[in-house]
């Protein structure tokens, strides 16, 4: 069963040995190798259970350290790359040669972020090597935002979770790529189109479905707790589903038909940061609850709202 503990040494120890780890990070924990190491990323492969066609996104420390492993980099990535990072967002970029193919599923491009989290930080520092890490859960499952979520389901795989406590963020990262010059967004995540949109003017947003290959992993059915998902209006949809036992999760309300026990709010005071950091635990607890459905209300379309509802549109397909 893999030690939960905050002692740096022992990762270090672990993913030099080829080994996987946990790794804290600002938006979800992650299952971490040795990206320049082929035997240690296809571990995590097999651990994950994941599909060899979704490639992996690269955790680095330092633009310096980015500029080793990508090259002819547009200059709004450069401009985003200094106002967030490090932050909760993922560029992808043409690869040097250096990057494994497995860890890009043969594509000439590699995703690279540098991680806001100081003990994921302090640890990259203490590597010679970048960290390939998709986030730390079996495929297709809620990502991970505590140390007790990775160990609960991968635990018996790895020797080690890094304890980093519960994630700030909640959610993955926002993924950009770029066609010629021009940015477009593959994944909504952390960091709001709002956000970015202050950097570098309006950006393309193009959702990646399962035939897309330029993110062959953004598969529609993804986020998926067991139980039955459905998102929309709830007060209509407790109409649908009467003489189910209904589970809720809403922003803010609480609905006086279902039982209380059984209705999640993502934040009380409908703060949609905090209702990401809140969202894959709380999917998780209603995942564990005797209900036969879980309704999950729409959230605002903006900021934070708008990579939510993304998460509960794939966790309904
Ligand atoms: O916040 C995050 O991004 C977390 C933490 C651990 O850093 N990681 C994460 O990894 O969410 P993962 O593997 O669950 O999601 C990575 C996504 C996949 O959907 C994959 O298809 C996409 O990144 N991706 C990776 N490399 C790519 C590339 N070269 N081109 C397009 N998409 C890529
Ligand atoms: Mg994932």
């Amino acid at each position: 069963m893999a030690e939960i503990s905050q002692d740096i040494s022992k990762a270090v120890n672990y993913l030099n040995q080829g080994k996987l780890i946990g790794l804290p990070t600002e938006t979800v924990y992650g299952l971490a190798a040795n990206a320049l190491n082929t035997d240690a990323v296809l571990k995590i492969f097999e651990v994950k259970n994941r599909p060899s066609f979704d490639p992996l996104i690269v955790h680095a420390h330092s633009i310096d350290e980015v500029k080793k492993y990508a090259q002819g980099i547009p200059w709004k990535a450069l401009q985003l790359a200094g106002a967030f990072w490090p932050g909760p967002l993922t560029l992808v970029l043409q690869k040097k040669e250096l990057i494994p193919d497995l860890v890009t599923s043969g594509l000439d491009t590699v995703a690279v972020r540098i991680p806001d989290h100081p003990l994921a930080l302090e640890l990259l520092r203490q590597l010679d090597f970048p960290i390939a890490a998709p986030s730390a859960n079996p495929f297709g499952y809620v990502s991970p935002t505590t140390p007790e979520h990775v160990s609960g389901q991968l635990g018996d795989q790895i020797p080690l979770i890094l304890d980093g406590g519960s994630c700030d963020v909640g959610i993955e990262s926002t993924i950009i790529g770029f066609e010629g010059d021009e940015p477009v967004i593959f994944r909504l995540g952390g960091k709001t189109v709002e956000e970015i949109e202050t950097i570098i003017g309006k950006v393309t947003i193009e959702l990646t479905q399962g035939s897309n290959p330029r993110a062959p992993g953004m598969l529609d059915s993804h986020y998926a707790p067991k139980i039955p998902l459905v998102l929309g209006n709830i007060d209509q949809l407790i109409e649908e589903h009467s003489g189910k036992k209904i589970g809720i999760l809403a922003l803010d309300k609480v609905y006086p038909k279902i039982e209380k026990q059984n209705q999640i709010q993502l934040s009380v005071d409908g703060d949609l940061n905090e209702a990401a950091k809140n969202l894959f635990k709380a999917l998780r607890n209603l995942d564990a609850m005797d209900v036969d459905i879980i309704l999950a209300e729409t959230m605002p379309d903006h900021s934070l709202g708008r990579a939510i509802n993304d998460r509960l549109k794939r966790a309904a397909s």
